[in-house]
């Protein structure tokens, strides 16, 4: 337990009372020998008379024949106002010193005090290293204790991750257990289970980066989108996004953040294997006039159908009317083509599972059914990490291999260190047309999948 009259620090100060008219002058005249100490002001109330107020002197400010500040201006002072000096005690106590004095205080010398943390909404993330694991109730006491009231729940990384939804174990530390919680990014609210679902707060600058590279009435097809940290600002923008990820938590989320930033009519959402998800994506349906068959097994569809008509691929300024059930029509502005179809035309594939999202490129081999294809070929955005010993050549090297393919003007940006040796990036590039036709697929039964 932590014992908190140990930070108690007595101070023997001197203060004048000085009458409150005169405070501010005095403060003028007294500068630089005040108290001088973060969060404590300096002039406060007598408790002997509401007439006169105390101007805490300096520490070093020693006799109490105040011959330490110039005497020019303690006459000057002592002109206008009769002022009369009084000992002052000061005791800073636990509740004064930030957590980084009372860790210090706390862990052994020679120990590194923890610095900083991830906060995610109520939530602080910390990640306690070994040689500090035998202090972990304590310093999670002090991080939630000095950063009230916005912490209500501190908890430490347990092991490294090693789920395929990426969420880690977490122990509660300090405060409730409960992790469920909302952050706002670039103006949206994501409602998330930090326990149940991944979220890192650190990508917030690449989620908006990516974002900015859509427009108004593209078609975005996120992979792993987990709870749509892409998904959610792209439909707000006004592109159709299906949005799919393997964790039906991540979904679930998915869904009530879609509903929360009113972007339902633009998200569709799925649950299943990205690979199927694609496959799935891209199959024409038998009766390719039929609108209804789709044949996406396991999907949790969003609220609304759209209404779709015929149309053109290029944007313009109409709004088209979408359809929600059980509602009227309702117009949001946007320029989603209203023939928008998957197998059709897709603007952006954002792959998000730097791990391994390099070997999912291979499902794009003879997956886009060209026949039925209109427009440009998507830009593919896939995250990768890639480690000092490697290179950028080899990660496309390994790219093409996948794809059957030349890629041809890769883009490579560097999202962010995450150890030392190793760093995320993101690789952009057009899917090559010599993806889509080393094994082009004909028509296929809809529910089938083509891996
Ligand atoms: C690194 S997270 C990225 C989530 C989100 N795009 C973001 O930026 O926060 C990767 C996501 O991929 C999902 N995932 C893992 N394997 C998958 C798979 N085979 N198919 C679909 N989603 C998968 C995980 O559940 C997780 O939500």
């Amino acid at each position: 337990m932590l014992d908190e009259s140990k930070f108690d620090v007595h101070l023997k100060l001197w203060a004048l009372r000085i009458p409150r008219e005169f405070c501010k002058v005095a403060t003028k005249l007294l500068n630089g020998h005040m108290l001088n100490r973060p969060r404590i002001k300096p002039v406060t109330e007598d408790p002997t008379s509401e007439k006169t107020r105390y101007v805490i002197l300096s520490e070093s400010v020693q006799n109490p024949d105040l011959s330490d500040i110039p005497s020019k201006n303690l006459n000057e002072l002592k002109k206008l106002c009769k002022i009369e000096t009084v000992p002052y005690s000061l005791t800073l106590g636990y509740s004064y010193w930030g957590a980084d004095q009372v860790l210090k205080q706390v862990l052994p010398s020679g120990l590194e005090v923890p610095s900083s943390f991830e906060t995610i909404g109520h939530i602080a993330h910390l990640n306690i290293p070994e040689e500090l694991l035998p202090y972990k109730d304590v310093i999670a006491k002090v991080i939630y204790d000095k950063n009230q009231p916005k912490i209500q729940t501190v908890v430490n990384k347990v092991g490294s991750i090693a789920n395929e939804f990426r969420v880690p174990k977490f122990e509660v530390l300090a405060g409730k257990a409960d992790m469920a919680t909302e952050v706002k990014q670039y103006g949206a609210t994501f409602k998330l289970d930090y326990g149940l679902v991944y979220w890192n707060s650190r990508l917030e600058h690449e989620h908006i980066r990516l974002v900015n590279k859509f427009q108004n009435g593209e078609v975005i097809c996120d992979m792993f989108a987990g709870i749509g940290p892409f998904a959610i600002p792209a439909a707000q923008k006004g592109c159709l996004v299906y949005a799919n990820d393997l964790n039906p938590d991540s979904v679930r989320y998915l869904k009530v953040n879609a509903d929360i930033n009113k972007v339902n009519d633009n998200i569709r959402a799925y649950n299943m294997d990205a690979r199927m998800f694609m496959s799935q994506l891209m199959t024409v349906p038998i009766d390719e006039s039929d609108e209804s068959s789709n044949n996406l097994e396991n999907v949790i569809t969003s609220s609304q159908e759209r209404n779709v008509g015929n149309g053109s691929l290029k944007c313009d300024d109409s709004h088209v009317a979408v359809k929600t059930k059980g509602s009227k029509n309702k117009r949001i502005k946007t320029c989603i083509p209203s023939t928008c179809k998957s197998w059709e035309h897709i603007d952006h594939v954002i792959m998000n599972l730097p791990a391994s999202a390099l070997q999912f490129l291979d499902v794009f081999r003879g997956l886009i059914q060209m026949k039925y294809w209109k427009g440009s070929l998507p830009w593919i955005h896939c995250y990768c990490f890639i480690r000092s010993s490697e290179t950028q050549e080899s990660v496309i090297l390994e790219a093409e291999s996948l794809l059957n393919a030349k890629i041809h003007d890769p883009i490579f940006h560097r999202v962010r260190d995450v150890a030392p040796n190793k760093a995320m990036y993101c690789l952009s590039f057009q899917l090559p047309g010599e993806a889509c036709t080393s094994e082009d697929i004909t028509d296929t039964a809809p529910g089938s999948v083509h891996i």
